[in-house]
This record gives structure tokens, C-alpha cells and sequence, in this order.
């Protein structure tokens, strides 16, 4: 019996072994985005969304270690970042996010009805997630499409002109969609970070393509 485990004193122990889940294409883009900055360091947002696409859509505490680990910080410095912006999900969201977005302009045009409308049909609050797990609600601020109003963001695009009596066709039409997911999103903005002669996974290949009003259905 050793004298630390006489005295109660518990010994230090090795780290666990840690699983990293970014793939070499992932590597590749952080690597490519870390030399666009004087240290790479100070790549930790674009890799964030990095590690945000690459733990299927939000930052699990392995998924922040992995950045810190990645990019030469601490937890604690990274897992600030990932924590002060809103756009980092630090906890699993449905298949498809719904941010509508209630600033002023869209407020007037409707916005609430339209929360309400699917608080309503889907059974969740603000904040919540549908028990099939497809649908997160939240609200968002003003997503710079005041004159398409109302407008909300799912996943990589936005969705305009919505009222409450269109919303549930696009809620229906989402159900069956593979796509504008969180990760999805993830994956559209660190492409816009990747030079497109170095880009390594699928997603779109133009920044003009990302984050363009699809129109109220899809
Ligand atoms: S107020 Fe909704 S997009 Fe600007």
C-alpha cells in the first residue's frame, strides 16, 4: 500500500484518453484558416464553427477541449469564447433550429404570431425542442433582411415573407428535408473562412451562395 493511499490522499491521475473527432479534412481547413492570422490562436472562432460542424451541431466540453487543444489554449479560454456568442450552440438542438427573428420590423410584420403559431402546432415554448427531436424554437435579432419580413433563419438560409398561415407548410416541408441542419450551418461558414482553392468537404463553393433568402417555401 503506497503512503498516499494510507494518508487518503489521492494520487494524480493520467488524463483520460481524449477522442478527437476532427477528421483531416477538418484539420486541413483549420490549419488553412490558422495561417490567415498573425498567431493561430487567435483562429478559435471559425474554429469553433469547426469544431461546432464536426460534433454534429453544437460544442460539447470534449468538443471545446479538442479547440483548446488544437490551438494552443486552455479550456477556460476557449470555452469563454464558445460562451459570450450566441451563435455557438452549447447544447443539442433539433434537427432543424427555427430562429425567427422578432426585431422591430419583423415584430410589426408579425413575428409573434408567428412564435405563437408554432409554440402552438409544435407543443414547445421558446427555448424548447419537440420530443421527436426535429424542431429547437428560439428567436433571434434582426437577421438583415428587414425588407423581406418576416424572416427566420433554419440551419444555412433564411426563409422570408413568412406569416402565420404559411409557416406550417414550410414546417412540413422541413420534416422531410435533409438539410438547412446546424451543422449544416456550421459547415457554410467555415467554408466562407477556406480559400476556395484549398476548400476540402462538400457544401457550397461560393460565399455568395450561403445564407441567401430561399424565399417562403422551400
Ligand atoms: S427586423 Fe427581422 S430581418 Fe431585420
Amino acid at each position: 500500500m503506497s503512503s498516499s493511499e494510507i494518508s487518503g490522499v489521492r494520487e494524480p491521475q493520467p488524463d483520460p484518453l481524449k477522442e478527437y473527432r476532427f477528421s483531416e479534412d477538418a484539420i486541413a481547413e483549420m490549419e488553412e484558416i490558422a495561417t490567415h492570422y498573425p498567431e493561430r490562436k487567435a483562429a478559435c472562432l471559425p474554429t469553433l464553427w469547426i469544431a461546432q460542424r464536426e460534433y454534429g451541431g453544437y460544442l460539447t466540453p470534449p468538443a471545446i477541449q479538442e479547440v483548446a487543444d488544437r490551438l494552443g489554449l486552455s479550456f477556460s479560454e476557449v470555452e469563454g469564447v464558445a460562451t459570450f456568442y450566441t451563435m455557438y450552440n452549447l447544447r443539442k438542438r433539433g434537427r432543424h433550429h427555427l430562429e425567427v427573428c422578432t426585431c422591430l420590423t419583423c415584430a410589426v410584420l408579425g413575428a409573434y404570431d408567428i412564435v405563437h403559431k408554432l409554440e402552438h402546432e409544435l407543443g414547445i415554448h421558446l427555448g424548447g425542442t419537440t420530443s421527436d427531436g426535429e424542431f429547437t424554437l428560439s428567436e433571434a435579432e434582426c437577421l438583415d433582411f428587414c425588407g423581406a419580413a418576416t424572416v427566420m433563419q433554419v440551419g444555412d438560409k433564411y426563409f422570408t415573407q413568412l406569416t402565420e398561415n404559411n409557416v406550417m407548410e414550410l414546417i412540413d416541408q422541413l420534416r422531410g428535408s435533409p438539410d438547412y441542419t446546424p451543422a449544416k450551418l456550421a459547415d457554410a461558414i467555415v467554408k466562407i473562412h477556406v480559400p476556395l482553392s484549398s476548400q476540402t468537404g462538400g457544401g457550397s463553393s461560393k460565399p455568395e451562395d450561403l445564407l441567401l433568402p430561399a424565399g417562403p417555401m422551400l
